[in-house]
């Protein structure tokens, strides 16, 4: 029997894993792996791209989508997250969370006979990263030697990318302000992903030569309390303008997850301008989950 695969992180694969996820995610006749199955798909936060490229993605592979509010089965208070994870387990062939905790979904794959997909925590976001990937790949024709640059919160969101970029090969950069910074448990994780995180305090510095500008909000989901402590260090420097465009090369892009908070962490003109990518990249979180899904139930 094929062992049960979980996404918790991108590094769960291998590069040459990465690489089929991201040839399967460009396949125009995906194999039905989910005809007659369903998934699962928890949520304890708010989401808008992740619900729905899940659900589609479930759909484009014959499958049925359940998604649930965290509230709906109370994690941990109605009952345990392991617990949980055992019953949706009954019905489905496969479960995705969204949680705070990044514990919660280790807890949920240590005993889930299907795989379980970390759709969001405090710690990854690994179907961003893959989607991001994809973007570059179809954008620059290969990411390999690509410098891409993330100006802003060593987040969820850059760590994954950051390790989605050691795998693919590309060039990884961020500048954050000093207090705000991976841990060396993350960047030895990133480290060995295949590339050392470039860590610099200077935006400027940092986004000269860039092929990819990358920026998240400054205060993710759960971190509301230090909402302004984040904006003063953050605000001014590390707003990504035109200027600091100017810095990328000239064919360079601007990615962002979304939601994004115009006037902070990007302009309105970056946000909406020539050089951002932001609904193709909305729209490959569909195709990279896609190919993710059919990796993972596939047949070996
Ligand atoms: N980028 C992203 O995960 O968006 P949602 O929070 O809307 O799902
Ligand atoms: N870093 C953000 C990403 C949202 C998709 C958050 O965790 O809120």
């Amino acid at each position: 029997m094929k062992p049960v695969r979980h996404l918790l992180e991108v590094d769960d694969l291998t590069a040459a894993e990465l690489a089929m996820v991201l040839d399967l995610s460009a396949e125009p006749s995906p194999s039905p792996v989910l005809e007659g199955k369903g998934m699962a798909l928890l949520f304890e936060k708010p989401s808008a791209r992740t619900r729905h490229s899940m659900e589609m993605a479930v759909v484009q592979l014959g499958g049925h989508p359940v998604s649930i509010a965290g509230g709906e089965v109370g994690i941990d208070e109605r009952e345990s997250a392991e617990d949980i994870t055992r019953t949706l387990a009954c019905y489905h062939a496969a479960i995705g969370a969204r949680v705070f905790d990044h514990a919660v979904v280790e807890r949920m794959a240590a005993v889930s006979p299907v795989p379980v997909v970390n759709m969001l925590s405090d710690q990854a976001h690994p179907l961003q990263a893959m989607a991001d990937i994809l973007t570059v790949q179809q954008v620059f024709g290969e990411i390999s030697g690509c410098r891409i640059v993330y100006v802003g919160d060593p987040n969820n969101v850059s760590r994954s990318l950051a390790i989605a970029a050691g795998l693919a090969g590309a060039e990884f950069v961020i500048a954050s302000p000093a207090g705000y910074r991976f841990e060396s448990v993350d960047l030895n994780r990133i480290a060995n992903s295949g590339q050392k995180a470039q860590v610099v305090e200077d935006p400027v510095r940092a986004v000269d030569g860039a092929h990819v500008v990358y920026t998240d909000v400054w205060v993710s989901m759960g971190q509301e309390a230090e909402a302004s402590e984040k904006v003063t260090a953050f605000s001014g420097r590390y707003t990504v303008d035109q200027q600091l465009m100017s810095r990328a090369a000239n064919d360079a892009i601007f990615l962002h997850c979304l939601p994004a908070r115009p006037g902070l962490e990007v302009t309105e003109e970056v946000l909406y301008g020539p050089q951002s990518r932001i609904w193709q990249q909305a729209e490959n979180r569909m195709h990279a989950a896609r190919g993710l899904l059919t990796f993972l139930l596939g047949a070996p």
